[in-house]
């Protein structure tokens, strides 16, 4: 993934470039760079870790400029260290990269056998030798068109140029960018939100295009070298929600908003008064579909997994859920009659985008649950249905989750109901249920001092198992991937049931098992899990919306949440494991909101 912006302006760019990094760093946070030009010199400042100690470093020696570029890393090629530190420059040219050249090793020979040297380890560097090559005998435009002919992979490009102090010049194959206009100053960045504290007027770069930049103009071109017009679009203003006010992280803060953010998405699709549902435009019409193929990644397949649940109670839709980087590499037979559906939070994920265009070019209709609406997946899906949690910073993914959840079931409903599969009493008293979801997390949150305590169990345990049934069994894995990814504790999300076939070995005195019951269908069936492992030994953590039956002397600790029904229980279900994983990375004193390794938007495969 990574994090690419660039500015030509009629004033110095540093300081700007530096405050758009900040906001890219959820892209990736392994290494941090800039490149100025200023009296003919490229001048590259480089460290590896945070945008922070670059900042650290411009105040000792400022980067002077009006025109640059500038880059976060999450590193691909090469360990994430200060010579792989993005912009990689010769003298001529400097090059900022987000994405993967999958044929850089044998371009790579091609150049040393011309005895051109390679500082870093990475697949960029052949980007700025190539362009370096070209432009002994062409003008910038000509060298990066050549250059782009040799390179396979994906790309977002920023380079600027020694001799042509004047531009920038942008490109895109599979990796994001967008561009920014504002008065003697143009702009070049992965998303709008690294540019929206500079301009809310924004042109998306599609698949083989690329811009030029110059303070006073952009001017943009096809992949036939064709001079090409982009549309503008003006991109709402909901800066003031990306900041973490009081709260320590902004993963807190993000936990214990949900409240606000459930009942902003619940309001959009619900009209209250006739208490009914707020969708329309349906590419297939609901009664005429016959299959819905839900897709995503990580926690967003997660959604997936607990809506199939839902889809397969409340409608007769035939429903079949795929991880993106599966699905797009499978041979899948595609049908007009069926919605193929992608969730993502980001709207940029590298494998849910290519699994949408693999849609497109079938021809199939597409829709798209995502929180970024100007985002890519957005844009190129038939219909898209956004999720309104606002920015969402922390790596791991918590109001979005629940905003998604909120989503796939309303569609659920809405779906039943068109097509006659819900009698109107369910459907009216789901819908009221839903309009009391937003005080129902807030209550749920009320729990935070017993999960603190709770969270010390976890610390010296070799590992966790989360264990639930039906609907509850993806927000068990759902809970296993917070705590893998926040504290970095191993931890396994298992069906219940399934214990018995093998897992049930890793049951010994002291395992800490958390049991996710709500009072469904399911529960008796949970409970006599329950007692397998307790049998075993497993430290029984038990967490249910049951209101009536007492819990067993032998459960360690037992939680309650509200109770709604059966289907929203998944929802409030879930506001407990997000709170464990995070009491238990703040003991262990784990970087809460960019854990090692990973980054917010995963835009390489
Ligand atoms: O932006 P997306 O929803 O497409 O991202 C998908 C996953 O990368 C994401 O949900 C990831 O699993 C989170 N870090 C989990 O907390």
């Amino acid at each position: 993934m990574c994090g690419i912006i660039g500015i030509a302006s009629n004033k110095p760019v540093s300081i700007n470039i530096i405050n758009s990094l900040k906001k890219l760093e959820y892209r990736g946070y392994d290494s941090a760079g800039i490149a100025t030009l200023k009296n003919d010199l490229i001048n590259e400042k480089k460290c590896s870790g945070r945008v922070e100690e670059l900042e650290k470093i411009l105040l000792k020696s400022p980067s002077e400029g009006n025109i640059g570029i500038g880059h976060v890393r999450w590193a691909t090629h090469g360990v994430p260290n200060v010579i792989n530190a993005h912009p990689h420059s010769t003298e001529n040219v400097s090059v900022v990269h987000n994405g993967i050249i999958e044929n850089s090793d044998d371009l790579k020979k091609e150049l040393e056998t011309k005895g051109l040297k390679f500082k870093s380890q990475t697949d960029t560097e052949v980007i700025t030798l190539l362009i370096t090559e070209e432009l002994k005998k062409f003008e910038p435009l000509e060298s990066v068109f050549k250059t782009l002919k040799k390179l396979k992979g994906s790309f977002a490009l920023g380079i600027i140029f020694k001799d042509f102090p004047e531009i920038i010049i942008g490109a895109r194959r599979g990796s994001p960018l967008a561009v920014g206009y504002s008065k003697d100053e143009n702009y070049l960045g992965s998303d709008s939100y690294a540019l929206k504290s500079m301009t809310n007027k924004i042109s998306y770069l599609d698949d083989g295009e690329l811009c030029v930049l110059t303070k006073n103009s952009v001017s943009f071109y096809d992949d036939n070298e064709n001079k090409i017009n982009k549309k503008t679009h003006i991109i709402s203003d909901d800066e003031n929600i990306s900041d973490k006010g009081d709260y320590k992280n902004f993963m807190s803060k993000e936990i214990f908003e949900q409240p606000i953010t459930a009942k902003k998405c619940v309001n959009e699709y619900i009209d209250s008064l006739k208490n009914d549902i707020n969708i329309y435009n349906f590419p297939i019409e609901p009664k005429e579909i016959k299959k819905l193929i839900l897709v995503g990644c990580g926690t967003a397949y997660h959604s997936c997994l607990v809506a199939k649940y839902w889809f397969e109670e409340l409608t007769s839709i035939d429903i079949e859920i795929d991880i993106a980087s599966e699905f797009r590499y499978r041979n899948i037979k595609f049908n007009t009659e069926n919605l193929y559906v992608f969730v993502s939070q980001s709207g940029e994920t590298a494998d849910t985008a290519a699994a949408l265009d693999i849609c497109k070019k079938n021809n199939v209709k597409t829709c798209s649950i995502v929180n970024v609406i100007e985002s890519t997946i957005a844009r190129n899906s038939d219909w898209v249905l956004p999720i309104h949690a606002g920015p969402e910073i922390g790596v791991a993914s918590t109001k979005a989750f629940l905003g998604q959840l909120i989503v796939l079931y309303i569609l659920c409903l809405k779906f039943s109901s068109m097509r006659g599969e819900i009698d109107k009493k369910l459907y009216n008293q789901n819908i009221n249920n839903l309009i009391k979801l937003p005080e129902a997390i807030k209550e749920t949150l009320n729990l935070e001092n017993n999960i603190q305590l709770i969270s010390k169990e976890f610390i010296e345990a070799r590992g966790s198992m989360f264990l639930g049934r039906g609907s509850s069994f993806p927000i068990a894995l759902e809970g296993a991937l917070k705590l893998k990814e926040l504290s970095y504790l191993h931890a396994e999300g298992y069906p219940a049931g399934e214990m018995k076939h093998g897992p049930l070995a890793l049951i010994e005195e002291g395992l800490p098992v958390i049991i996710i019951a709500p009072k469904d269908k399911y529960f008796e069936k949970t409970l006599s899990n329950t007692q397998e492992v307790i049998a075993r030994g497993g430290k029984i953590f038990f967490i249910t919306d049951n209101k009536k039956d007492s819990l067993s002397d032998n459960i360690r600790f037992g939680l309650r949440v509200p109770h709604l029904d059966c289907f929203l229980s998944s929802i409030l279900l879930t506001v407990p494991l997000q709170l464990l994983a995070y009491h238990v990375a703040l003991l262990k004193n784990c970087d809460i909101d960019k854990p090692r390794n990973l980054a917010k938007s995963v835009t390489v495969e």
